[in-house]
């Protein structure tokens, strides 16, 4: 039986999607990638929503066999609105994952998670053999931290302990993330807290040091992973 339901089928991206024509170029170079068969870790953001409806198209068009792993609710039900089926890590491995970036630096390293899925993003794209990361030109960066903060998923009643410890972490700015369309902080998908947080330096450790905090459940430095990174130049 099927829902008689109009949410999922109007569902849409919530705000505007800044460099819409330059993400849609970075997004064929993905569909270019789907082959039958292939289980595939959908990241989370604006440019991987704009990816997912090429991907649709491509496997109506050529009658693929796809599983998708999601890494947000936003995206599980992206997927179900374009009849893409789903599946998890406790069924299948990833053949290769795709996802967006706040910032990429010289080095490949990236700081993600301002949609707040930083977590199931780590997860999958330490899953999967083969990372894709598609950004317009506009993520580049000589130096992580340049234009965004960090974001650090923190277990809620560790909130005032992971501050101090960030604060000897060489914290220069932390700002407890607020939610949109509720009262108070935003709650991840997890459960958890975000904070966003500005360091003086972000050296190659500092990835490793904020996850050793007791209470820390992950943060959005991606230090030297195995992806290779698309780029889309800024078409406005
Ligand atoms: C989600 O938590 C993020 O890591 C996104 O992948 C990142 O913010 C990129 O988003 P856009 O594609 O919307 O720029």
């Amino acid at each position: 039986m099927n829902w008689n339901s109009d949410i999922i089928k109007n569902l849409s991206w919530a705000s505007t999607i800044s460099n819409r024509a330059g993400k849609q170029k970075v997004a064929d170079k993905i569909v270019a990638k789907v082959k039958d068969g292939d289980v595939i870790g959908v990241g989370s953001g604006s440019t991987v929503f704009l990816t997912l409806f090429a991907i649709a198209e491509h496997i109506k068009a050529d009658k693929l066999n796809i599983l998708a792993i999601p890494t947000s609710i936003e995206i599980s039900m992206a997927c179900s609105k374009l009849g893409i089926p789903l599946t998890s890590l406790y069924e299948h491995k990833p053949d290769w994952c795709f996802d967006g970036a706040d910032e990429v630096d010289p080095n490949k390293s990236l700081i993600k998670g301002r949609g707040g899925a930083l977590f199931k993003e780590k997860l999958l794209i330490s899953s999967s053999p083969l990372n894709y990361i598609i950004v317009d030109d506009t993520k580049l960066v000589d130096k992580l931290g340049s234009k965004f903060p960090v974001p650090v998923e923190v277990f809620p009643t560790a909130l005032l302990h992971v501050e101090d410890e960030l604060k000897t972490l060489g914290a220069k700015e932390i700002v407890l993330r607020l939610a949109g369309g509720k009262d108070g902080p935003v709650i991840t998908e997890n459960g958890n807290l975000l904070l966003d947080v500005k360091f003086g330096e972000i050296d190659n450790e500092m990835e490793r040091k904020i996850k050793a905090i007791t209470g820390v459940i992950e943060s959005g430095l991606f230090i030297n992973y195995n992806i290779e990174v698309l780029v889309a130049a800024n078409e406005g």
